[in-house]
This record gives structure tokens, C-alpha cells and sequence, in this order.
């Protein structure tokens, strides 16, 4: 017996060991290609995973970036994330270069970890995918559709500051941001207006957030297997809201243009197919995602920069107050009252600038090609970051200062400033976002005063940037 489990165990270690040694040596072949960019491939199958996340668990997701573009490239540097190999392009010429070969030189590429938890995206490619929903949105996105969204807006926001709010002393503001654009998301793409509702599947969205881009182990408790829970779970509520949905249209409850729910209930294909529920379910899955936590972020970290900056904070009043005084009681937001809201929209540039919600996007390299004079292989992935730009001296003087001036005129210089990314890739959300943030400032400039109540919180990035703590505040209302 005893000689049975010696045996076991040498079997067991010469496995592990013969795995380690496939495992190394695939991690050596990806990287065997003359005139690659310089640069660290780290271990077998993490690479620099850890050193790409900690940075940012630990409140400096530029670090990582900035390290490397000092030590081996300003252009261009080398790394392995999430088992691939990944050029890191850096700079404006970098962005640009991503920016302009979209389907030429570069597609979509989105990590392992997203395939799993979205899986109608296996049954086509990622790129297919993306096209799909950009397609589908300009319907909902377009000028006209977000001129209809600003009073529905203000309406949400004033329920919402009455709701969370109002004859509190204290608040935490990250989490009640989250709430504000996921209860205008859930209420223009899907109808559901109700808190209750909401509030059901609201909460395993931070699960699925911060495990969609994780390293891609199913055991349990890891923020990967965390994800996939939630996404079934919001995928399952998701569906009780497209079945009754078919009943409403069935029965003329619901109008095919209402939303984009009962839109996707009824486009076809070119073969005359509609989408499958499951299908909708992640489509609308990932515009809540998109479209949730990064503008929450803003929201969040517009209010603690407020709060440090009275100047900042006193312009931004007298700008929506002035608004605010336009109106007779109980008007409510117009587009062209968003127009006005210019210095606002500084603001809220100045905050992606220094604290982008998404500091970048992959993308994967569908030929061999040159860039800045080294070898980029086909398949292998590149990343464009923003911080190797929006925090860099050579293009924003004083990077670090807080400064809303820099947007007036002009603005930035090309592919400087870029939170939304840029090309056919770019957010399709932006205009979205801009409404939802700059109708939030309105409504929280004009009840509240406010201090932190943590001074020095840290900020960290788990993969979106938040304050650690929730940005506990102390509300000064007006009256
Ligand atoms: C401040 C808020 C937002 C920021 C900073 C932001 C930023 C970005 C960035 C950087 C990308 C990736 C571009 C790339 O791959 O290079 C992106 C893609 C995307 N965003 Fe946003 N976004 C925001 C809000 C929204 C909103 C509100 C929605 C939906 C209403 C949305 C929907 C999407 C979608 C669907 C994509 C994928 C586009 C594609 O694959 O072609 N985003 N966003």
C-alpha cells in the first residue's frame, strides 16, 4: 500500500513538473520573434498579471505603465497579461496608431475572462460582436433619442436625491452614484422604473464588474467564479423582463421603439432570425455594464474634487444656478440647458483626465506588422493606455495640477486626451454619459454643500477606479 502511494506521489510530481516545463516553454515560444519591442515577460502563464492589477489595487495604475515606458520605451514596450503576450503602444502616436488601423492592422480583442462570462460571445467572434451592438445602438444614442433622455434625467435624479439623500447627514457616495446610472440605465434601455426592481440585481453588478477582467480561475470565492454567479443572476432577472416584455408587445402593452429591449425583441437578421433571449440578455448585460460603473465613477470622483476645490466648487454653482434660475418650479432640464453647462463639462474632463474610469482597451494584431521599428506578431495583443498620455508632462503641463481651463477652446492636442478611446472604437456612450453626469452636478450643486470625511482616502483600481471607503461625505444642505 505504502509503495502504492510513493508511486502516486512521484506520478503527481513528475505531472506537476511536466506541466511547469510545457507551461514554460509555451511561454518562451510566444516571445521567440526577432526585433520584438523591448520589455519584462515575467512568469509561465501569469507574465505580469499581478504587477499589472497591484499597481492598481494599490491606488497607482499608472505606475505600471510609467515604469516601463522610463525603463524601456517611451513608444512601445513588451509584457505578458492574462497569458498572452502584449505590446503596450504609448503616446499619441500610439493611440493614433490603434485608433486608425481598427480591422486593418488591429480588432477587438477582449480578455478570456469576458468570453466566459458573456458566453454568446463565443458563438461568434468578439469582433462580430462588437459590430452587432453598434449597430443596434445608434437608434438609442443618437441626438434625438438624448434629447428625450434630459428631463427623463432630472426626473430620475430628483427622485433619486429625495430617495438617498434627502434628511441625511452623512452618505457614501460611490455606491449612491452606482445607483443614479443604473436606475436611468435600467429605466431608458429596459422601462423598469421601479427601485425595488432595481435594487434586486443592482448589487451583483460590483461582483461581475470587478471579476470580468480578473485572472480566469473557477474555484470558488475568486472574483472570477464571483462574476460568473452574478452574471447568471442578472442574466436570469434579465430574462423574466424579456418574457413579460414579449407579453406587453403581444398584447400592444409596449411599443416596438419604447427601448432598446423592445427593439432587440424585434430587428432581424439578414436571414430573417431574431435575437435569441440569451443573446439579448448579454447584450443588454454589457450596456449596463459600459454604460454603469465608469460614468459613477466620474460622478464620484467630480464630487471629491469639489469638495477639495471650493474655487472649483463655486464656479460649477454659479454656472447651474444660473440655470437653476432660469426655470420656473418644477420645470425640469432641457438640452439646450445642458449647452450651457460648459465650465461643468470642464470639470468632469479635468476628473477623466486624472482619474479615467477605463485606462485602456486590448486589442489583437491580425498580421505581423511594424511599429516604431519593432515586430508586433500576429495574435499577439496590444494595449493603448491612457495614462501613458492624460498624466504624462509632455503633454499636460503640470499633470498632476487640477485644472478645468486646459478643456476651454480647442482643448487637449489630438490623441492626448483620451477616456473615451478614439476611432471606430470609440464609446458610443459618450454623449450619454455627458448628459447623466452634467444633470447629476446640477442636482448636487443645487441642494448640497459637502465635506469628506475621510481626507486623505485612497483611491484604487480593481480593474475601475474607486475611493476606497465609498467617499464617505458630510452634506451642508442649502436649506
Ligand atoms: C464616463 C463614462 C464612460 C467612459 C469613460 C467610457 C469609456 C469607454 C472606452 C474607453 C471604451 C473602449 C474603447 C476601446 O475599446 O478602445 C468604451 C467602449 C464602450 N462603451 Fe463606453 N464609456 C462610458 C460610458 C458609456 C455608456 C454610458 C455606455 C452606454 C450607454 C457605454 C457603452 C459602451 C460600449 C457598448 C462600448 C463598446 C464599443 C465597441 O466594442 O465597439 N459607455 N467606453
Amino acid at each position: 500500500m505504502e509503495l502504492f502511494f510513493c508511486y502516486f506521489f512521484l506520478g503527481f510530481v513528475f505531472l506537476v513538473l511536466l506541466s511547469l516545463q510545457i507551461a514554460f516553454y509555451k511561454h518562451q515560444s510566444l516571445f521567440s520573434f526577432a526585433n520584438l519591442p523591448p520589455g519584462r515577460t515575467g512568469w509561465p502563464i501569469l507574465g505580469e498579471t499581478l504587477e499589472f492589477l497591484s499597481t492598481g489595487w494599490r491606488g497607482h495604475p499608472e505606475k505600471f505603465v510609467f515604469d516601463r515606458m522610463f525603463k524601456y520605451s517611451q513608444e512601445c514596450f513588451k509584457t505578458s497579461i492574462l497569458g498572452e503576450p502584449v505590446a503596450f503602444v504609448c503616446g499619441p502616436p500610439g493611440n493614433k496608431f490603434l485608433f486608425s488601423n481598427e480591422n486593418k492592422f488591429v480588432t477587438t480583442w477582449w480578455p478570456e475572462a469576458v468570453n466566459k462570462v458573456f458566453p454568446t460571445s463565443l458563438q461568434t467572434n468578439s469582433k462580430e460582436e462588437s459590430k452587432k451592438m453598434r449597430k443596434l445602438l445608434p437608434q438609442f444614442l443618437k441626438a434625438e433619442a438624448l434629447q428625450r433622455y434630459v428631463s427623463i434625467m432630472d426626473t430620475i435624479a430628483q427622485r433619486h436625491f429625495v430617495s438617498e439623500w434627502e434628511n441625511k447627514e452623512d452618505v457614501f457616495v460611490f455606491p449612491l452614484a452606482k445607483r443614479y446610472t443604473f436606475w436611468l440605465a435600467c429605466r431608458l434601455f429596459l422601462s423598469v422604473d421601479d427601485p425595488n426592481h432595481i435594487a434586486r440585481f443592482a448589487d451583483p453588478f460590483h461582483l461581475l464588474v470587478s471579476g470580468v477582467i480578473s485572472i480566469p480561475v473557477n474555484l470558488p470565492g475568486t472574483p472570477f467564479n464571483k462574476a460568473i454567479k452574478a452574471a447568471e443572476f442578472i442574466r436570469k432577472e434579465l430574462r423574466l423582463i424579456i418574457n413579460q416584455r414579449k407579453v406587453d408587445l403581444a398584447e400592444k402593452k409596449a411599443t416596438t421603439t419604447q427601448d432598446i429591449l423592445s427593439h432587440m425583441l424585434t430587428i432581424t437578421d439578414e436571414n430573417g432570425q431574431n435575437m435569441s433571449e440569451m443573446d439579448i440578455a448579454d447584450k443588454i448585460l454589457g450596456l449596463l455594464i459600459g454604460g454603469h460603473d465608469t460614468a459613477s465613477i466620474v460622478i464620484s470622483f467630480i464630487v471629491k474634487y469639489l469638495a477639495e476645490l471650493p474655487h472649483v466648487y463655486n464656479a460649477v454653482y454659479e454656472e447651474q444656478m444660473e440655470i437653476a434660475k432660469s426655470k420656473v418650479p418644477g420645470e425640469l432640464l432641457t438640452w439646450e440647458d445642458i449647452q450651457k453647462m460648459k465650465y461643468s463639462w470642464n470639470v468632469a474632463c479635468e476628473v477623466m483626465r486624472l482619474i479615467p474610469p477605463l485606462q485602456g482597451a486590448f486589442r489583437e494584431a491580425m498580421t505581423d506588422f511594424m511599429y516604431a521599428g519593432f515586430t508586433i506578431p500576429k495574435g499577439w495583443k496590444l494595449y493603448w493606455s491612457a495614462y501613458s498620455t492624460h498624466r504624462n508632462p509632455q503633454y499636460f503641463t503640470d499633470p498632476e495640477k487640477f485644472d478645468p481651463s486646459r478643456f476651454d477652446g480647442s482643448g487637449p492636442a489630438p490623441y492626448t486626451y483620451v477616456p473615451f478611446g478614439g476611432g471606430p472604437r470609440m464609446c458610443p456612450g459618450k454623449e450619454y454619459a455627458r448628459l447623466e453626469i452634467l444633470v447629476f452636478m446640477h442636482n448636487v450643486v443645487k441642494r448640497y454643500r459637502w465635506e469628506k470625511l475621510i481626507p486623505d482616502e485612497k483611491i484604487i483600481a480593481d480593474p475601475f477606479p474607486m475611493p476606497a471607503k465609498g467617499l464617505p461625505i458630510r452634506l451642508i444642505p442649502y436649506i
